[in-house]
Order: structure tokens, then C-alpha cells, then sequence
């Protein structure tokens, strides 16, 4: 069997061949995700992609395990990350600890990631210490857009870029193995990148991160709205329009099934 990516070669490609990776929630895209990624993020995102929420906020951790499993059973070469969604590791340490423990025992995966920089340092620190690798998150974090305000770019004022740096900093130095940066001016991204001895993976956060990371229903086309940071490099939207509507006029036509899609 192809032994998965690890955590320790994800953090050794600091500073090296760029990091290559993507969302998946289901089986059947992971596994073509899998050829291509070395690693694959089962982000809380889902709570918006495949369940029409307005926020990540509202997603739960049972939710997270069933699109956690699906992934890694759907996948043999990609470590697979799971997000802790909002409510499940800001409480405590021992609180992180035992969500993500259950994340990792029922979906098989190889990390979990959360949001949050100095200010989620020590519960970073608890989780790998015991044996749970910890993706950080900061910039823009989702989780806390009722806190921003909104979905806010960060950095643009640059009297706010010795916090960032901070936060990448505190992250790396709790150990977590890599940080995603997300929606942030790119001279913060690259001054982050260039601070932190960790991989940071960016999302709309300029090419001078060590890897980056899109949401694959965004970057196929599938979001009907797609923010600057996507570029969309396929148009599965249209597809799947023309495809039913052409199976729907069939069904009415009785041009389908035809001889070939019939028992005799
Ligand atoms: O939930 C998600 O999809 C994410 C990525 C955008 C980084 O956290
Ligand atoms: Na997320």
C-alpha cells in the first residue's frame, strides 16, 4: 500500500517545492484530489459547500466525522486534515483535546486544524504534545466574521502587520506543523512567510506562500459566486446544468432508456 504523505514531510517543504492542496468533502472527488495533493483539507467549509449555510459557524462535529471518513476512505497518498469547527477546542485545552481526539479516532485522519493565532498558542501546544499534529489558521478566520465584521481582508492597514507576524509567529512556536494564511495583502504574507519556520499555506494570500490551498467546488466552477482569490479552472456549473437538462428532455421525449439501458 502507498504510504500517506506526513506531517513531518508537509513541514520539511518549508521553503521548497510549493505545497499543493485542496478541499474535498466526498469520496469520489477526494480520490481524484488524492493524484495531485499532498495534503487535502475537509475544511468547515462543507457547512456553506455541500450544506447551504450562511457560515461555517453553525457546523457540527458530527458533521465534520462523516465528511472526515468519507475523505480518507475515499483516498490512499494525501494526508487528510480535518477543520474543528466553531465551539469544539476554543473552550480549553482539555476541551480541544478531547474533540479532536474524537475527530482523529473516528474519521482516520492524519491532523486536524483550527482557527486562531497567540490566542490559541497554548492549546496547540497541549494538542501535539499529545500526540494530535495541529494545521493553524489565521488572517482572515471565518469563525470569528460576527467578531471582523464581515469577511474582511486583513492587513490592509499595515499598523495591524505586527500582530499578524505575531500570531504566525505564537502558532509555529506551539508547534503547530504548517499555518494557513488567508485573505491578507500580499507584502504581510510574504513578510509572514518569510518569519515563520513552518510551511504557510495561502488562500487569496499572494504566491509568496510555501503552498496553496482553494476550495475545489470554487476553482470547478460549482460556487455561483467566486471570490477575487479564485481563479476557476474548470466550469462544472454549466456541465452539470447541460447534462440534466438534456437527461430531463429525454425522460419527456422517451429518448431515454433506449436498447442499451434495459434489462431483456
Ligand atoms: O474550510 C475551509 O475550506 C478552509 C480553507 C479555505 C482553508 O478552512
Ligand atoms: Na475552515
Amino acid at each position: 500500500p502507498i504510504r500517506r504523505t506526513t506531517v513531518p514531510q508537509i513541514r520539511a517543504r518549508k521553503g521548497g517545492d510549493p505545497i499543493v492542496s485542496l478541499t474535498s468533502y466526498h469520496a469520489h472527488t477526494a480520490a481524484i484530489v488524492d493524484r495531485y495533493a499532498d495534503f487535502i483539507l475537509v475544511g468547515d467549509s462543507l457547512g456553506m459547500v455541500m450544506h447551504g449555510m450562511d457560515s461555517t459557524i453553525g457546523v457540527p462535529l458530527d458533521l465534520m466525522i462523516m465528511h472526515g471518513r468519507a475523505v480518507v476512505r475515499g483516498t490512499k497518498k494525501a494526508l487528510v486534515v480535518v477543520d474543528m469547527p466553531f465551539g469544539t477546542y476554543e473552550e480549553s485545552p482539555n476541551v480541544a483535546f478531547r474533540n479532536a481526539a474524537t475527530i482523529m479516532k473516528e474519521t482516520g485522519c492524519g491532523a486536524v486544524k483550527l482557527e486562531g493565532g497567540a490566542r490559541m498558542a497554548e492549546t496547540i501546544h497541549f494538542l501535539v504534545e499529545r500526540g494530535i499534529p495541529v494545521m493553524a489558521h489565521t488572517g482572515l478566520t471565518p469563525q470569528s466574521s460576527h467578531v471582523m465584521g464581515g469577511f474582511k481582508t486583513q492587513g490592509r492597514d499595515d499598523s495591524t502587520w505586527d500582530a499578524h507576524s505575531a500570531d504566525a509567529r505564537a502558532v509555529a512556536d506551539a508547534g503547530a506543523f504548517a499555518v494557513v494564511l488567508e485573505g491578507m495583502v500580499e507584502p504581510l504574507a510574504a513578510r509572514i512567510t518569510q518569519e515563520v519556520a513552518i510551511p504557510t499555506i495561502g488562500i487569496g494570500a499572494s504566491v509568496h506562500c510555501d503552498g496553496q490551498i482553494l476550495v475545489l467546488e470554487d476553482m470547478l466552477g460549482l460556487n455561483p459566486w467566486t471570490p477575487k482569490f479564485v481563479k476557476v479552472y474548470g466550469q462544472l456549473g454549466p456541465m452539470i446544468e447541460d447534462a440534466v437538462s438534456r437527461y430531463a428532455a429525454d425522460v419527456k421525449s422517451r429518448a431515454f432508456p433506449t436498447e442499451d439501458e434495459v434489462y431483456r
